[in-house]
Parts: C-alpha cells; sequence; structure tokens
C-alpha cells in the first residue's frame, strides 16, 4: 500500500511541471489550434491590444451631449465616425466658423459645403467612437 501512495504522488509531480512549462511557452510564442485555452487566452490579449475594436458607438441623442459647452468634450460625427475636436482652436468651445456646432453628424456639411478637406477632420482630430448607423 505505501508503495502505490508514494508512486501516485510521484508520478503527478512532474506531469504538473510539465503542463505548466508549455502553457507559458505557447503564450510568449504563438497560439496552437490543438490548446484552446490557451488560443483564447492570447485572443483576449490580442483584442486588450487593440482598442479601436472596442470604441463606443454613440446614438445622435448621446453625440449631442458632446457640445463642447460647460465644460463637455467637443465631438463632430462624420462618415460614421466620432471625431473629438475639442483640442482644436478653431473649434473653440464648439463652435466652428460662427455657426456650426459639435455635437452633430456633420457629414453632408463637411463633403459638401466646407471650403477646405476633410482631411482638416480627419488628420488633426482623435476618433473617440462610431456613429450609429440607422
Ligand atoms: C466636421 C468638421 C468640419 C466642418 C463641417 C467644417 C466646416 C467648415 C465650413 C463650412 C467652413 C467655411 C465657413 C464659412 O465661410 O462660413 C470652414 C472653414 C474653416 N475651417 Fe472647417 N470644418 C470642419 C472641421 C475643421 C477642422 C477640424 C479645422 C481645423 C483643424 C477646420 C478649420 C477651418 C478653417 C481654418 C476655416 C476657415 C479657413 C478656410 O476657409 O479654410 N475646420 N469649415
Amino acid at each position: 500500500m505505501l508503495t502505490i501512495v508514494s508512486c501516485t504522488a510521484e508520478t503527478t509531480a512532474p506531469k504538473s511541471d510539465a503542463t505548466e512549462n508549455k502553457s507559458a511557452d505557447q503564450v510568449d510564442l504563438a497560439p496552437t489550434d490543438s490548446q484552446s485555452a490557451d488560443t483564447q487566452a492570447v485572443e483576449d490579449q490580442a483584442s486588450d491590444a487593440q482598442p479601436a475594436d472596442a470604441l463606443p458607438v454613440f446614438t445622435p441623442e448621446e453625440l449631442s451631449k458632446y457640445n463642447g459647452k460647460d465644460g463637455m468634450a467637443a465631438y463632430v460625427g462624420y462618415e460614421g465616425k466620432v471625431y473629438d475636436v475639442s483640442k482644436i482652436k478653431a473649434w473653440k468651445n464648439g463652435i466652428h466658423q460662427g455657426k456650426y456646432e459639435a455635437g452633430q453628424d456633420l457629414t453632408d456639411i463637411l463633403n459638401n459645403v466646407a471650403p477646405h478637406s476633410p482631411k482638416n477632420l480627419t488628420d488633426n482630430a482623435p476618433v473617440v467612437g462610431t456613429l450609429e448607423q440607422n
């Protein structure tokens, strides 16, 4: 009886060590299809590294809160994305050229009315979300 107990303990310990070492190596290197738990761990790390995937979706009502007034940030919608124009001098207090206001989708105005390229927006303002599509 004593011999059987001793054997069990010896075989269990090395197996456990081997599994831990293998698992750590696979997370550091590339994921393998054969180890679903490790693959899941790597996928989780990948999504943490790509916050663009997790950007919030704004309804028109939510976007309207970000009008640049009373200390709120100034966001504008353009072609399905939401841009933060708070740090752009030409958008001080959420107003641009005395008449265009933040907190709304300005795709049509930027594409058809503005005398400048949409790059004024897309090159200078960070994307902070996406616009809900109807
Ligand atoms: C959704 C975003 C934007 C819209 C809809 C928009 C629209 C317009 C419009 C319609 C005008 C002409 C105003 C008028 O003469 O009545 C204008 C002028 C101007 N905008 Fe914007 N704009 C946008 C973003 C920006 C950004 C991000 C900047 C700066 C980084 C900028 C800088 C200027 C400047 C400097 C002028 C006056 C000089 C010029 O005509 O080029 N705009 N914008």
